[in-house]
């Protein structure tokens, strides 16, 4: 289907089908960007046109809740250039995106740990972000130095020493109230690019009856038509939460 017939489909789409809370994992900008013998680092470039546009069909749609997974704890055992450039991407296209993102009345944050980061620039970014705190709009949750594992373990412990001696009336819907997402409802959908058929520490508890969406697409290749191929299939599906109708 030719790029341009994204506003037909569209018209496809069931806007009471749509999911509150979706995440993506932004997958494969390192072989787009080997395919054009270029470095790694020229596919996340590239990577930051598609969450543009993912973005932006967003606001189009009135979505509730976008995560992006944009730097995981694992991605610290990379090579020390693309680390470096990949934050550095970072702190610069949020600052080119905020007055966009006032525009749109977009909330923007991070979800995450500081831990291994220097503090200026921690400081630089989470000032950076909390800019936009006072919108009302979409929430947009940047999955940034970011695992799943530690986001339960961190999770637990906050549990833990603001209810001392009530370990044991944990519950599983008390839980996420302690995690980085708390406030914010399960994701409906993950979207995962480049084929690959993992979870990779994102969203691990949250994502417990998310569906789950995976496409060939590279990210940098993902845009608004790709998103809305993602939300037509989302639509179709029978959510069961494990029950079953009779
Ligand atoms: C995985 O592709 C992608 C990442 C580790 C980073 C994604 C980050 C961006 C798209 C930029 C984010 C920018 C902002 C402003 C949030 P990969 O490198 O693993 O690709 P490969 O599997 O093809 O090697």
């Amino acid at each position: 289907m030719a790029k341009q017939d994204y506003k037909q489909l569209l018209n496809e789409l069931d806007r009471d089908k749509l999911p509150k809370h979706i995440g993506f994992i932004m997958d494969g900008n390192g072989r787009w960007a080997k395919k054009r013998n270029k470095p790694h680092l020229y596919g996340h470039r590239a990577g930051v046109k598609s969450l543009r546009q993912v973005v932006e069909l967003g606001v189009e749609l009135k979505l509730q809740y976008l995560t992006f997974y944009a730097f995981s704890t694992e991605n610290w055992s990379r090579p020390e250039s693309e680390v470096k450039g990949l934050l550095w991407l970072l702190k610069d296209q949020l600052k080119k995106e905020i007055p966009e993102l006032m525009e749109q009345n977009i909330y923007a944050q991070f979800i995450g740990t500081s831990i291994g980061l220097e503090k200026n620039y921690w400081n630089e970014v989470s000032s950076l972000v909390a800019q936009t705190h006072k919108n009302t709009g979409m929430i947009v949750n940047f999955a940034f130095n970011y695992g799943g594992r530690l986001e339960i373990i961190e999770g637990f412990k906050k549990f833990m020493s603001m209810n001392p001696d009530k370990w044991d009336k944990l519950t599983p819907e008390d839980f996420g109230n302690y995690l980085w997402t708390a406030g914010q409802p399960d994701p409906d959908l993950i979207i995962r690019t480049s084929g690959e058929k993992r979870l990779s520490n994102f969203l691990l508890w949250q994502s417990a009856y998310a569906e789950i969406y995976i496409t060939e697409t590279l990210w940098p290749d993902f845009d608004k038509t790709e998103m809305i191929k993602a939300l037509l299939d989302y639509a179709s599906r029978d959510r069961r939460f494990g029950g079953r109708k009779e």
